[in-house]
């Protein structure tokens, strides 16, 4: 039995977790995909969806109306505006699944939230936990012993070693690499293609080699 699902942002990224959709339901059918719900979609977003054969719903307000047991995967990077569209889900009674790319590997023991996106050819190892709505792109690769906290996104390549803890809602930009151990900070930004050798603190943008 396959359950209904609704992405919310129909930008790149959203029509990006489509496609994990589509490759998970090719192996075995277990999503309905009802549309993509966005609160300001542009013309340019609305043709390509309408090319794709699918539809916008209407704003997060739809949620209000969705079939019971909606999962919501969110199709936007940015922390703040998941941990917000999450609450919003909440409160009309709406969780999530979660959604992992069939060409992804994960070791044992992974513990994920719900919400959580891992796109195609991600590698995760062993004890990793993930926090809700997490979205770890195309190609990262995740150490052991690593905590991901909620709405935290992880950009495509990036490099996550073992033993590192993200913060909520931080962003680790495309190509980044984090060594063993290191914290960052809850809201903080790693810069495309930094090499992270020091703990970074809450709310802060470094970038660079080293980044700083
Ligand atoms: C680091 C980052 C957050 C900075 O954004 P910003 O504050 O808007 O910075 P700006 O674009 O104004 O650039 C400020 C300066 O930093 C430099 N800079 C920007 N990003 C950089 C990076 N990743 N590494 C090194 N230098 C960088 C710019 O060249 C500029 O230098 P200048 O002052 O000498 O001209 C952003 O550039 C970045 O790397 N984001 C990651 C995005 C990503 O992963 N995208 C993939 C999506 S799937």
């Amino acid at each position: 039995m396959t359950r209904p699902l609704v992405i919310v942002g129909c930008g790149g990224f959203g029509r990006e977790v489509l496609d994990v959709v589509d490759a998970v339901n090719a192996i075995e059918p277990q999503w309905d995909f009802l549309g993509f719900v966005d609160d300001g979609p542009t013309e340019d977003n609305l043709a390509i969806v309408d090319r794709m054969g699918h539809r916008v719903l209407g704003g997060v307000s739809w949620l209000d109306q969705a079939p019971p047991d909606t999962a919501v995967f969110i199709g936007i990077g940015d922390g703040a505006v998941k941990e917000r569209i999450d609450k919003a889900a909440r409160t009309f009674g709406l969780d999530s699944g979660v959604l992992i790319h069939p060409t992804a590997s994960v070791g044992a023991l992974l513990d994920v939230a719900p919400g959580t996106i891992i796109c195609a050819g991600v590698r995760i190892t062993t004890n990793v936990r993930i926090g809700r709505h997490v979205h770890v792109n195309l190609g990262a690769t995740v150490g052991h012993d690593t905590e991901l906290g909620d709405y935290v996104s992880v950009n495509p390549l990036a490099a996550i070693s073992g033993n590192v803890t993200i913060g909520a809602r931080a962003m680790v930009g495309t190509q980044a690499a984090i060594l063993q151990g290191l914290t960052v900070g809850m809201d903080s930004t790693i810069g495309g293609a930094a090499m992270v050798v020091k703990d970074v603190s809450e709310n802060v943008v470094v970038k660079g080699v080293p980044a700083r």
